[in-house]
């Protein structure tokens, strides 16, 4: 799909969107997936190409069959994610071990990796406690090696990207259970 075609399709969805048209996004025969992606851009950062790439990288995503499975897939995804994170923060604090990388390399990657398998654990049982685990314990975690790097006067960079993949992986993990809600 050309980039002009994918824009006026995202045009039409926003319009579906903001009109609240009666009109179900699943009958464009959209995967599970580009569905999320597309909520993702709307409601919380423009880059529906990077969610859709990023989604991508694993073969089986595309292939979701339905909402419980799509979160699963990407939970475990981002799980594998925030351990490789960790891994490298463990090693930028071998020679910076400033507190703040202190604190987020070990004490918050442990609970925000923990939070997203606690999450993992509860999607087929309770999505609304899978929910929870990501705004009230992955966020917590995530806020306080934030607040670290703040405080810290060298500019984190690298560590901020880190921390933007899990903000990501939240995002569209809850996107995703949102639609299980109710079920
Ligand atoms: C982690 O996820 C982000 C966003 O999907 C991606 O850009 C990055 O390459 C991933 N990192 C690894 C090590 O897979």
């Amino acid at each position: 799909m050309n980039p002009s075609t994918f824009l006026s399709i995202l045009f039409t969805i926003s319009f579906i969107f903001i009109s609240h048209v009666p009109l179900s996004i699943s009958t464009i025969d959209f995967n599970f997936y580009q569905i999320v992606c597309i909520q993702y851009g709307i409601q919380v950062s423009p880059n529906i190409k990077g969610c859709l790439e990023a989604l991508e990288s694993d073969l089986q995503i595309p292939q979701a069959k339905n909402y419980a499975e799509l979160s699963i897939l990407i939970l475990d995804q981002a799980i594998k994610n925030t351990t490789i994170a960790q891994l490298s923060l463990q090693n930028l604090m071998k020679s910076d071990p400033s507190p703040a990388i202190k604190e987020c390399a070990t004490e918050d990657y442990d609970e925000i990796i923990i939070a997203f398998e606690n999450s993992l654990a509860n999607v087929n049982h309770d999505p609304q406690i899978a929910i929870n685990y990501l705004q009230k314990d992955l966020g917590y975690a995530e806020r306080k090696c934030s607040q670290a790097l703040k405080d810290d006067p060298k500019p984190y960079f690298e560590v901020n990207i880190l921390i933007s993949h899990v903000h990501f992986y939240a995002a569209v993990t809850e996107l995703s259970l949102n639609h299980l809600k109710g079920q």
